[in-house]
């Protein structure tokens, strides 16, 4: 009897682990899943705040813009070796086919999450669209120096333009590297 119950909790307990490893995933493809993970739950904590559902929290944004600055560039695509796909993992071919595109979607997702912490300050815009909100009185071109990107000037954006490109930067790269459920 009491051997039963030992084998039932074991094979409960091993269920709970694999699912908490995403499918099984191992090695590096659950290290990127991690990854990624970690980036996702930083959205839901501040896609809330963009939605003006919760209080704008300035410093909850940098934040969040530093954890998905640490897990781009060279930290994502090295966690993308060529031939670890099939299995557990959702990549596409693509990722390996088509390299340059996904290491340019990485880095642009450093370079717009560097971007966000900028913009932080500014807060919320109006909803008047990405336009508008570049125009804003919150402008201020002495921290023109500040910016990482030199084509746009995160500085005098406003924060969830700013985290829309971020957003915009994840899906798009979902949208050609990542199988579709
Ligand atoms: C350069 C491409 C790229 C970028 C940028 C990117 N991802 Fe991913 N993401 C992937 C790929 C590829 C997978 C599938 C990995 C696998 O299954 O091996 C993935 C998987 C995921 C997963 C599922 C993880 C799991 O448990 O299976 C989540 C969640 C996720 N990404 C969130 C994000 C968020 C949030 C961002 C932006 C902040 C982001 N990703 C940016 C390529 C990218």
């Amino acid at each position: 009897m009491i051997k039963k119950t030992i084998i039932i909790a074991a094979v409960t307990s091993s269920v709970a682990v694999t699912a908490l490893a995403h499918g099984g995933a191992t090695g590096i493809v659950k290290e990127r899943m991690d990854a990624m993970a970690v980036m996702g739950n930083s959205v839901k904590a501040v896609a809330p705040m963009m939605r003006r559902e919760v209080d704008y929290d300035a410093e909850a944004v940098k934040s969040a813009a530093q954890v998905f600055a640490r897990h781009s560039g060279e930290a994502m695509t090295k966690l993308f070796p060529e031939g670890s796909g099939g299995g557990a993992s959702e990549v596409t071919p693509e990722v390996w086919s088509e390299w340059s595109k996904f290491e340019e979607l990485a880095e642009q997702l450093g370079a717009y999450s560097n971007g966000l912490a900028l913009a932080a300050d500014n807060g919320l815009g109006t909803s008047m669209g990405s336009a508008g909100s570049m125009m804003g009185s919150s402008s201020t071109d002495s921290m023109m120096g500040g910016t990482t990107t030199p084509m746009i000037d995160f500085t005098s954006m406003t924060a969830d333009i700013a985290f829309n490109m971020v957003a915009q930067t994840c899906a798009s790269c979902h949208a050609t590297f990542r199988e579709k459920e």
